[in-house]
């Protein structure tokens, strides 16, 4: 197990659409090695969600999972700890609702995203089992974050508005002018 370096805007690893693994892939060491190192180095980096290509492997295998005790995200609810291979999302419930995201590939920034607010997750978990799960509100986000990497995607192509409205921000700014109050509502609906 190793923490690893994690690849950051600009590198080419995380524009790609990355590959999906095969049956016999997810049982072997070196996907195992591959699980354990996105555990350590989310750990490291006090993320939620860690997507392979951030660690320059170019396939379809993400980790997701927080409690309310995220030094990134406080009071942000929990998810358990899961590895998704090869995921694919339904939206169940289109109505956008908005967070500001941050990423480790995108360090000191934070943006408001809009994205669907109930899907459902089908993938194979470690051992190759499928496996369903549905996701809503702030995970919902989490989880649709983590699958665009596996698309090259990252959360700054999905901030909107134009000069003047985009949301995107520095942390300290971020923290200074657009962070909710403790108390106030995480999220918020699209008009
Ligand atoms: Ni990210």
């Amino acid at each position: 197990m190793a923490i690893r370096k994690v690849a950051r805007l600009g590198h080419p690893v995380l524009r790609q659409k990355a590959r999906e693994l095969t049956i016999s892939e997810i049982g072997s060491p070196e996907i195992g090695r591959l699980v354990a190192d996105l555990m350590d180095t989310m750990a490291e980096y006090g993320g939620i969600g860690l997507a392979a290509p951030q660690v320059h492997e170019s396939v379809r295998l993400a980790l997701i999972g927080f409690d309310g005790g995220s030094r990134r995200y406080p009071g942000m609810g929990e998810q358990p700890l899961q590895a998704l291979i090869n995921p694919k999302v339904t939206v169940l419930d289109p109505t956008r609702q908005g967070f500001w995201e941050g990423c480790l590939s995108v360090p000191g920034l934070k943006g408001l995203v809009f994205r669907p607010r109930r899907i459902r997750i089908d993938f194979l978990d470690l051992r190759a089992e499928a496996r369903s799960i549905e996701a809503e509100g702030f995970a919902a986000t989490v989880f649709q974050h983590e699958l665009d990497h596996l698309d090259g995607v990252l959360f700054v192509d999905r901030v909107e508005g134009g000069l003047g409205d985009r949301k995107l921000a520095f942390q300290e700014e971020y923290e200074r002018y657009w962070m909710p109050a403790p108390g106030q509502p995480i999220g918020e609906l699209a008009d």
